[in-house]
């Protein structure tokens, strides 16, 4: 009897499971894998040497042959699978991003937190400033009935002061007309109103808050803005206590080596009224192109309240009187911190935000 062609079949099955076993890497693996059941593996050529058996032994043989062949691939893929998840796992630990490391190696704590914009800084600063010098702190809404951003303010429909402010409306409808804020000048009116109502007069109070006007935004201005709002209604007060009060804010604010002026101007709330100018902080004076070559540069508007501001929420003019203010808080960060346009306050750049800190 000649001997099977499957004589070496349980050799083979063993030495192709060892070399699976052994295999360490996926593509020393798939080698293996063509070596051993490839087509001309030693399993390809049993399987050919099948024709020589007897016809009635080929069934028996084959199904040998086969079930050698299952086990070798059902090792083949267990092998893979492992080495498979093994290799994810190097890629997964190679990638990982070891947050201890980087926190204590390389990012300093501070870069976690956040800090307050420069405008909500400067807005602090500047109440700090009037606190000292005994003002309160009042705030008012930014949406307002026309009643309150202008006709209260002596700004009558249709009047051509309403040109001064280029204005948002909200709602147009009777009975009221409904406005963004142009300015912080009505929160002066709602202060007078309370202070009259609760019998609480005379008022000390600054008003900051955001403003709106229809404008195109450039190097100096913003379509959505911050003013800080002075008013003072008390006895006797007199123009030289608005010029004490501008010439010590600006000194405390500013530096020793800034000076205020005031200059004649108009508004409808005011009489006498008068624009507010400090030293260019660009040039200290010298003139440049910031300051137009002036030396000064514009903060804003203040006066003496006019009878019929008084007249509107119910102040008797002959026993009190007063004086109002109102200056941009951008404009005094942008002179403040020398910021050749105000548009950087407003595009989130972090290397510009960083530097305020
Ligand atoms: N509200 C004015 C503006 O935005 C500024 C201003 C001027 C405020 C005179 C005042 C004032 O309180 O008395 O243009």
């Amino acid at each position: 009897m000649t001997s099977s062609p499957l004589s070496t079949l349980g050799d083979e099955t063993a030495r192709a499971l060892a070399a699976i076993e052994a295999a360490d890497e996926l593509g020393a693996l798939d080698e293996s894998h063509a070596t051993l059941v490839g087509r001309r593996s030693a399993f390809v050529a049993l399987q050919r040497s099948l024709g020589t058996l007897a016809p009635e032994e080929r069934g028996a043989a084959g199904a040998t042959l086969q079930e050698a062949r299952r086990r070798v691939e059902e090792a083949f893929a267990a092998r893979r699978a492992l080495l498979e998840s093994r290799e994810r796992q190097r890629r997964l630990d190679a990638d990982r991003l070891d947050l201890g490391d980087v926190v204590v190696a390389q990012v300093p704590w501070r870069l976690t937190l956040g800090h307050p914009s420069l405008v909500a800084s400067t807005q602090r600063e500047l109440e700090d400033v009037f606190v000292a010098m005994g003002f309160k702190v009042a705030d008012g809404p930014e949406v307002e009935s026309d009643w309150y951003n202008f006709e209260a303010l002596n700004i009558p429909p249709a009047h051509p002061a309403r040109g001064m402010w280029d204005t948002f409306y909200v709602d147009l409808g009777e009975p009221e007309t409904v406005v963004l804020r142009t300015h912080t000048s009505p929160t002066q009116i709602h202060l007078m109103e309370a202070a009259v109502a609760g019998g609480t007069l005379p008022v000390h109070s600054v008003m900051p808050g955001r403003c709106y006007r229809r404008d195109t935004p450039d190097a100096r201005h913003l379509a959505a803005f911050h003013q800080v709002e002075g008013l003072v209604v008390d006895r006797d007060i007199t123009f030289a206590d608005l010029a004490g009060v501008i010439e010590t804010f600006t000194k405390a604010y500013f530096g020793e080596d800034i000076d205020a002026r005031l200059r004649p101007a108009y508004f409808p709330f005011t009489e006498p009224s008068a624009e507010f100018e400090i030293t260019c902080t660009i040039c200290r004076g010298a003139g440049c192109r910031t300051c137009s070559q002036t030396g000064w540069i514009e903060l804003g508007g203040c006066g003496m309240l006019d009878p019929a501001v008084f007249d509107a929420v119910g102040i008797d003019p002959e026993e009190w009187s007063g004086f109002a203010f109102g200056f941009g808080i951008d404009r005094c960060a942008q002179m403040r911190y020398q910021i050749a346009d105000m548009r950087a306050l407003i595009e989130n750049d972090v290397r510009f935000l960083e530097q305020f800190s």
